[in-house]
């Protein structure tokens, strides 16, 4: 078999068998071929697409790349869930201790952040110690005896995955629907999580940019679980606006907590509700009532108490999370009403801040961010508070246009 053969047969439309995707794709895990041939492959990839047969077989490829976590034959009820990416979504944080809680068990294994998106990793190193690279056989009894571990993607799992999805950040080869399928399937199914909720985010800041191509990606999920016998399910949303009022990564695990305590705020509504799909699709009860097991395990405290057992359980001293102390207060302009808050213009504010890196060897600010104060249909007056900055120092400069992702229309 010859690498260039299988480049040309991609770049002129054809179907690629699976001895030749594992030819080309564990060549280039081992060594065998280089990066440059492999980024063109991507490339006519992302051109020419992949069926849903080459699609399973790269997913079963990526999968057979490490080893299999098998924790549903270890270990009931186990759960997994993803976001295609989203600002201000602390939501892993609240929703692990409250499946925990209700006696599902969730692995999650999560990435850093890069750009714009906000990495859980990045969040959770926030509190200081807190160890995101457990030992495999560490992080399968904290899931077995707590319910929740969290992990940074390591060496074990899918490593064919952590190596294409690096090329693939460098050479504008990351939206393509197969190679996104596949990527994101393959690690939930090398974990072994047998229930499967998928949030597929859409817009301008997202990697799917309309509701069609969410909806194909959706598809391809889907079929991909079936195939291994797993039950996916896929919610398709716009990323138009923060999940959360914080965005930042200290200021969002505050937020996690105060929600686990029971704050009413839009992350709460969201968290009730993927942690009732979960509940409904491993337990096979109505969402109504898994609705009311979800908001249950929050009002008793023992999701936050949870949370606190979690953290202590991989080495973090939350007493020690720091926000910053420099605080500007941002007020509105105008009188009128919130008619958008922009979830990409706030990410840009954030980063700014220094909350987030532009290449992986910047380094993060935990204790930055932005903290709102109103949410998209609330009325504002002139003068009211529309946000708080936590600033490393004062000597930021800010223009109106870093302010402007919050639109305020007349009443
Ligand atoms: N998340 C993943 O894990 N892989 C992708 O390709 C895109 C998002």
């Amino acid at each position: 078999m010859n690498i260039l053969d299988i480049i040309t047969k991609k770049k002129d439309k054809g179907t690629l068998t699976r001895e030749e995707l594992e030819f080309a794709f564990m060549g280039y895990l081992e060594n065998k071929i280089p990066n440059y041939q492999i980024s063109a492959l991507l490339m006519a990839i992302v051109l020419n697409g992949m069926d849903m047969s080459e699609t399973l077989d790269l997913t079963d490829i990526f999968i057979k790349s490490g080893e299999q976590y098998e924790l549903s034959k270890k270990m009931p009820n186990v759960v997994d869930k993803h976001s295609t990416g989203g600002v201000g979504d602390s939501t892993t944080f609240v929703i692990g201790p409250m499946c925990a809680c209700l006696g599902l068990h969730m692995a999650k294994m999560s990435g850093r952040g890069l750009g714009y998106t906000g990495g859980t990793i990045d969040k959770i190193e926030s509190i200081p110690g807190f160890n995101v690279n457990p030992d495999k056989e560490k992080f399968i009894k904290q899931v077995e005896e707590l319910g929740f571990a969290l992990s940074a993607q390591n060496n074990d799992l899918t490593p064919l995955d952590k190596v294409i999805y690096a090329l693939r950040d460098v050479t504008g080869t990351t939206e393509s629907i197969p190679l996104i399928a596949s990527s994101i399937m393959s690690k939930k199914i090398a974990l072994g999580a047998d229930n499967i909720l998928i949030d597929v985010k859409y817009g301008s800041g997202a990697l799917m940019k309309t509701r069609e191509s969410a909806k194909e990606l959706s598809r391809f999920l889907t079929t991909i679980g079936e195939a291994y016998h797993r039950n996916v399910k896929t919610i398709i949303s716009p990323m138009s606006t923060p999940l959360s009022y914080a965005i930042g990564n200290a200021l969002e695990v505050a937020e996690a907590i105060n929600v686990l305590h029971g704050k009413e705020c839009p992350l709460y509504h969201s968290c009730v509700d993927i942690v009732a799909t979960l509940y409904s699709m491993a337990k096979g009860v109505s969402i109504e009532e898994a609705k009311k097991e979800a908001k249950k395990v929050i009002i008793t405290g023992d999701a936050l108490k949870k949370f606190y057992e979690f953290v202590k359980a991989q080495g973090g001293r939350l007493g020690e999370l720091s926000i910053s102390e420099n605080v500007i207060k941002v007020r509105a302009q105008k009188t009128g009403r919130i008619d958008t808050i922009d979830a990409l213009g706030a990410a840009k504010l954030a980063a700014k801040l220094g909350a987030s890196r532009v290449t992986l060897e910047d380094k993060i600010d935990y204790g930055v961010g932005i903290m709102l104060s109103v949410t998209e249909g609330d009325t504002v007056n002139k003068g009211d508070l529309l946000m708080n900055l936590y600033v490393k120092d004062y000597n930021e400069q800010f223009k109106e246009s870093d302010f402007d992702f919050i639109k305020i229309v007349d009443l």
